[in-house]
């Protein structure tokens, strides 16, 4: 009978320790940081906000030795290995350019930077210096992921035929204003809809075809999108996202063998089905943990950093900007662009 495989992913708490400092002490950075502390060996050693009393709080909330009242200060620090940028999609690609350009290699959140142009610049910039630069897709970085990336690669499920993928959270209107504003590149596209698309292009490889609808806020951000989108051998990627209902945030992939499916919240650390064409099920991969997700990342990263590499083989920089050239594509369908967008 068919199995699934294990996952191939590390503990966290084996990776190496690393110094990092936290671009940007705000909603994310916060459950990084309480995530690497409790799951890893690395620590946050310095903290850079634009206020210096943004940066103190944080320090004493994380037990952080140094706080920096501007995120220049924070980059030119001595004392640490590697940035988590942790700002709004919109100052990604700057900041990201400046610990770059102090010599420090980068573990950004995703979406990566606006659009691919900015991301472009970013890769560029990583590469010439020689420089670690991760986008921070916590998602690919965990165990279950790890257990769908090898039921593909070991053909598992036959030929793959569709994905689906949703994601849903009620945050607009009364959510963070970062989601409504334009100027911050807020929507659901960059923040939600980006992890379906990033399964889907895990499942598919390069789409060869995107096709979008949706609608906007009244802010002009996106508020809704369902993005069809066709693999290179010809399967099917059904991909929703809103910013106006919790939705079940599920997952799923069919091949002509079987199929896999993660039911609920299927970007984090979660459950793995495998069911044949007549829906039993054969088996099941539970996680080990639901706990502190965010740590796998930081671990590979610290991994990658001890070890010299430039990037992941689990999200290639290359494959980061293929997906923001999806996110380009599917705002120029939606109508919808950022303010003095580069
Ligand atoms: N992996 C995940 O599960 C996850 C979850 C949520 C968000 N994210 C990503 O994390 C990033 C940040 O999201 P968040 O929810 O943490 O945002 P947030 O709570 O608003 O924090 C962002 C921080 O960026 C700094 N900042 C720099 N320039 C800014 C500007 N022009 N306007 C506003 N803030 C600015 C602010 O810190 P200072 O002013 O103190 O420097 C602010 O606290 C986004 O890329 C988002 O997609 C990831």
């Amino acid at each position: 009978m068919t199995t699934l495989p294990s996952s191939r992913i590390p503990d966290p708490v084996d990776a190496p320790g690393i110094r990092w400092g936290v671009l940007a002490p705000g909603g994310i950075a916060r459950d990084w940081a309480a995530a690497l502390h409790a799951r890893t060996a690395s620590r946050v050693a310095a903290v850079g906000s634009r206020s210096l009393e943004r940066a103190q709080a944080f320090a004493a909330e994380f037990g952080v030795e140094r706080a920096h009242g501007s995120y220049e200060s924070l980059v030119a620090d001595s004392g640490i290995d590697a940035i988590y940028v942790a700002s709004p999609h919109s100052e990604h690609h700057d900041h990201a350019l400046l610990a770059l350009s102090a010599g420090k290699p980068v573990l950004v959140e995703k979406a990566f930077t606006r659009n691919a142009v900015e991301a472009t610049a970013v890769i560029e910039a990583a590469r010439a210096q020689g420089l670690l630069a991760v986008e921070a897709m916590w998602t690919r970085f965990l165990p279950h992921i790890d257990v769908v990336r090898r039921c593909l690669e070991d053909e598992l499920l036959g030929e793959v035929k569709a994905v689906e993928a949703d994601h849903g959270q009620l945050l607009y209107p009364g959510g963070p204003q970062r989601l409504a504003d334009p100027a911050l590149a807020g929507g659901a596209l960059l923040d939600l809809a980006i992890y379906p698309i990033s399964f889907a292009h895990l499942a598919l490889g390069a789409f060869t075809a995107v096709q979008a609808t949706g609608t906007l806020a009244e802010t002009g951000v996106d508020a809704s999108e369902t993005i069809a989108v066709t693999g290179p051998q010809g399967a099917i990627g059904t991909l929703s996202s809103t910013m106006l209902a919790k939705t079940p945030c599920s997952a799923s992939i069919s091949g002509t063998a079987a199929r896999l499916e993660i039911d609920g919240w299927f970007y984090q650390p979660n459950t793995v089905r495998l069911l044949d064409p007549d829906d039993r099920e054969i088996d099941r991969w539970e996680t080990p943990s639901r706990q502190h997700g965010l740590a796998y990342e930081a671990a590979e990263f610290a991994r990658l950093f001890a070890d010299g590499k430039p990037e992941s083989d689990l999200l290639p920089l290359d494959e980061t900007l293929r997906i923001m050239h999806v996110l380009d594509e599917v705002r120029a369908q939606l109508g919808v662009t950022f303010p003095d967008e580069g």
